[in-house]
C-alpha cells in the first residue's frame, strides 16, 4: 500500500540520482516494493533492500530478480554487508529509530566518496476528517512510545552539519492521498499494532476505529488528507 500510494512522489525524488549507479541500497525495504520502484527507475547494475523483518524478507524476495537482493540488517549498524554505496535511500524508516542523526552519522560512513543519501519522510499530515484524526494521534502516541516520531521530516530539516554529509537539496512535496487508499493502509497497520498500549485506544476503540476506516475504504473522498514529505538529499563528502 505505501509503495503504490507513494510512487509518484518517489519517482520523482529519485529523478534526482545521476543516471546508472552501481549500487543502490534501500534502507528498511519492508516487503520490497520500494526496492523494486528503485529498481526499474534508476536501473542500477545493484539494488539491494535492507530490512530487519524476516517476514517482510520473505516476500521482497519470493520472486528472484536479475540485480535486486534482500539482505536481513539492522540499518543502524555499519558496516552494511553490501559495501559501500553510490546511493541510498530512506522512505518512511526514520520514525522507527530513536535516533534519526546517529542513523544519518552510519550512512554517512557506507557511501562511496559523492555518494547520495536520500532522506524522504513525512513533515506533515493536514486531515478534515475524525477518523483519520484519530488514527493519527494513536500512531503518533505510538511511534513516541519507542522514542520515534511520526513528523520525523521537520527534524530532518533542522538538522545541524551531520559528519561525513553535506546537505545539497531539500523541498516539501505536497502529496495529496485518496481518502480510500488512505483508509486501507491505515488500516493495515491498525491490524499490526494490536493491542499496542502506546497508542492508547482501547479494545472497544480500536473495534471502533476498525469499522469507521473500513467504511473509509470505498470514499470517493480526494481531499480528506494531505501528506507532506520532507525529501533531503546529502552528498558524502568522504568515503565510506
Ligand atoms: C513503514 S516501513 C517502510 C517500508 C518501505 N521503506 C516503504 O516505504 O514502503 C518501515 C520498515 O523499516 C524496517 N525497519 C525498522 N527499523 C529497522 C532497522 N533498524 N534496520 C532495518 N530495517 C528496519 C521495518 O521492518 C519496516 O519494514
Amino acid at each position: 500500500m505505501l509503495a503504490y500510494v507513494f510512487a509518484p512522489e518517489i519517482k520523482s525524488f529519485l529523478g534526482r540520482v545521476p543516471p546508472d549507479p552501481r549500487l543502490v541500497i534501500d534502507l528498511g525495504c519492508g516487503p520490497g516494493f520500494t526496492t523494486r520502484l528503485i529498481a526499474e527507475t534508476l536501473n542500477a547494475r545493484k539494488t539491494v533492500g535492507l530490512d530487519t523483518s524476516q517476514p517482510f524478507l520473505d516476500i521482497a524476495g519470493s520472486e528472484p530478480t536479475d540485480g535486486l537482493d534482500f539482505l536481513h540488517h539492522d540499518v543502524t549498524r555499519a558496516p552494511f554487508p553490501t559495501g559501500a554505496a553510490d546511493v541510498l535511500f530512506c522512505h518512511l524508516l526514520l520514525p522507527h529509530l530513536a535516533d534519526p542523526a546517529a542513523a544519518l552519522r552510519t550512512w554517512a560512513s557506507q557511501l562511496r566518496p559523492a555518494g547520495l543519501l536520500l532522506v524522504d519522510e513525512v513533515s506533515d499530515i493536514h486531515t478534515t476528517n475524525p477518523t483519520f484524526r484519530t488514527y493519527l494521534d494513536a500512531a503518533e502516541g505510538l511511534l513516541e512510545g519507542i522514542g520515534g516520531d511520526l513528523y520525523v521530516g521537520r527534524r530532518v530539516e533542522q538538522l545541524g552539519r551531520v559528519p561525513g554529509l553535506r546537505r545539497i537539496s531539500s523541498r516539501l512535496v505536497k502529496h495529496p492521498v485518496a481518502t480510500a487508499a488512505c483508509a486501507r493502509m491505515f488500516r493495515l497497520n491498525l491490524n499490526a499494532w494490536g493491542a499496542n498500549p502506546y497508542a492508547g485506544l482501547s479494545d472497544q476503540d480500536r473495534t471502533n476505529l476498525a469499522a469507521d476506516l473500513d467504511n473509509l475504504t470505498t470514499s470517493p473522498a480526494t481531499t480528506d488528507i494531505h501528506w507532506q514529505m520532507r525529501q533531503v538529499t546529502f552528498k558524502a563528502t568522504t568515503g565510506g
